[in-house]
C-alpha cells in the first residue's frame, strides 16, 4: 500500500534542524516512509492513495520521552500546601508527596490505573505526542510495580502510540523498608527487577538520585543489576542537589540523565564524552518555583544532545500538552524552537533508543508524523496550549482524534 502525502512543507529535523523541505511530498509504504522529497522530484509511481495535506507543515510526530503518567489519586491537596508555604522536601519528609501517590496507586486496580491513564494520554496524543515513555516507581514492591508495568503494556495495546516502559522501582523507599534503602535495593537487584523482566514488562530502567531518596552508591548498585540484564539505564539526577548522578550515569552509557538542574561543567563533559542525552523538564522546574537553571551554555558548548519533556507526574508536573512544556522550554531554558523541536523529536529518540527508527522524517524510518495547519514550525512552539488543528498519522496510517 504506497500512499502519497502531497501538497505540504516538511521538517525532517535530520540533525537536530529543521531541515525543511518546502513545496514537499511524502510517499510511505506500510509503517514506512519510502521517499521524502521536493515534489518536483517525486518519481512516477502507482498509488493506492493520494492525501492532500493542504499546505500543512509535517514534523517528526512528538516523542514523550520521560512521563509518569501512571498513577492513583492526584496532589492537588499538596499544590495548595506548597502555595501556602510548606517545600516539596518538607511535603515528602512528612509522609506526602511520592508516598502519597504510592498509597493511591497500590489501592488502585489495573483497570482503573488505565482508566486514569488513557484520559491523560490522550491529551498528549491529540497533542501530537505519537511515543511515550512511561515509568512505574509508584508501587515500590513487586505486585504494585508489575501491576503499574502491566498497564504500561495495556497502554501501548489500547492507543495508537509507540510506548516504552520503564521501570523505576529505585523512586522512593517504601514503607516496609523504612531506613533501610541498601536492603531495598538489594531486593529490587535481586528479585523485582530480574522477575519484572523476565515477564517481559521492562525497556529500560530508572532510578531517582537525590538527597531525600537514592545515594550514587545506590544507584551503581542498581545499574551494575540493569547492565547484567541488558537493559538500558536512565537517570533522574542533579534535580534538587548536586551528587554526580548524571556522571555516574554516563560512566554505564546511560542513555539519558533527566533534570540536571544542578549538574556541574564535569557532569556536562563526562555526558557529552559517552553520549548520554540531558533530558530537561521545564514543567517541574516551573511547578517546583525552581531558580536555579540547567546549564544550558556549557550543554550547548560541550555539543550535549538537549531532550525535552513533559515529565506528566502527580507531584511536579501535572503538565497535560507537551507542545506547553516546549513554549516553557524555549521561554526558561532560552532553547530556540528549532532546538525545542529538535528536543521533543531527534533527541528523545536517542533519549529512548529509538534513534535508528523515531525521530526523523527519513526514508526507512517509521512513518510517524504531525500535519500542523501553521505558516511555520516555530509556530508549534509559540502558542500556549489550546488546541492547535493537526492530522496525525501514526505508522502510515491517519488517527481520528
Ligand atoms: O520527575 N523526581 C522524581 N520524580 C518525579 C516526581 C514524582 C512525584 O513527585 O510524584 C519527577 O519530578
Ligand atoms: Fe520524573
Amino acid at each position: 500500500m504506497k500512499k502519497l502525502w502531497k501538497n505540504c512543507h516538511i521538517a525532517t529535523m535530520q540533525d537536530g534542524q529543521y531541515s525543511s523541505i518546502e513545496d514537499a511530498g511524502m510517499v510511505t509504504l506500510g509503517q514506512h516512509i519510502h521517499w521524502i522529497g521536493a515534489f518536483k522530484d517525486l518519481p512516477a509511481d502507482v498509488y493506492s492513495e493520494t492525501i492532500d495535506l493542504n499546505g500543512a507543515w509535517v514534523t517528526p510526530g512528538l516523542i514523550d520521552c520521560h512521563t509518569h503518567s501512571v498513577f492513583g489519586g492526584n496532589r492537588s491537596v499538596e499544590f495548595e500546601k506548597r502555595l501556602q508555604g510548606v517545600s516539596y522536601a518538607e511535603i515528602a519528609a512528612s509522609g506526602g508527596g511520592i508516598a502519597s501517590t504510592v498509597r493511591a496507586t497500590r489501592e488502585a486496580s489495573e483497570e482503573q490505573l488505565l482508566a486514569s491513564a488513557l484520559k491523560r494520554i490522550r491529551c498528549l496524543l491529540k497533542d501530537g505526542v505519537t511515543t511515550i515513555e512511561i515509568k512505574s516507581g509508584y508501587g515500590l514492591d513487586y505486585a504494585n510495580e508489575r501491576k503499574m508495568l502491566r498497564v504500561i503494556r495495556q497502554i501501548a495495546d489500547t492507543l495508537p502510540m509507540t510506548v516504552r516502559s520503564t521501570c523505576l522501582a529505585a523512586h522512593a523507599l517504601p514503607p516496609e523498608y523504612k531506613d533501610q534503602s541498601d536492603a531495598y535495593i538489594e531486593h529490587i537487584c535481586n528479585e523485582m527487577l530480574p522477575k519484572l523482566h523476565q515477564e517481559g514488562l521492562v525497556d529500560a530502567v530508572d532510578a531517582f538520585c537525590e538527597y531525600l531518596a537514592f545515594s550514587p552508591a545506590q544507584v551503581e548498585r542498581l545499574f551494575k543489576t540493569a547492565q547484567s540484564l541488558n537493559l538500558p539505564i536512565k537517570l533522574h539526577a542533579e534535580q534538587l542537589s548536586s551528587l554526580g548522578g548524571s556522571s555516574l550515569a554516563a560512566r554505564y552509557q546511560a542513555l539519558s540523565a533527566d533534570h540536571l538542574e544542578f549538574m556541574t561543567e564535569d557532569d556536562v563533559k563526562a555526558m557529552a564524552a559517552a553520549g548520554t542525552v540531558a533530558v530537561l523538564l521545564p514543567g517541574a522546574f516551573y511547578f517546583l518555583r525552581e531558580t536555579q537553571s540547567p546549564p544550558l551554555e556549557s550543554l550547548h558548548q560541550h555539543g550535549v544532545r538537549i531532550a525535552l519533556s513533559s515529565d506528566l507526574n502527580p507531584g511536579t508536573s501535572p503538565a497535560l500538552s507537551l507542545r506547553l512544556m516546549m513554549n516553557m522550554g524555549s521561554t526558561l531554558f532560552r532553547l530556540t524552537p528549532e532546538q525545542t523541536l529538535a528536543g521533543v523529536t531527534t533527541h528523545a529518540a536517542h533519549a529512548l533508543g529509538l534513534q535508528d527508527t523515531h525521530g526523523t522524517l527519513e526514508v526507512g524510518k517509521v512513518a510517524d508524523f504531525i500535519a500542523w495547519e501553521i505558516e511555520h514550525p516555530s509556530e508549534i512552539v509559540y502558542w500556549l496550549g489550546g488546541d492547535l488543528p493537526k492530522r496525525i498519522i501514526q505508522h502510515g496510517q491517519e488517527i481520528s482524534i
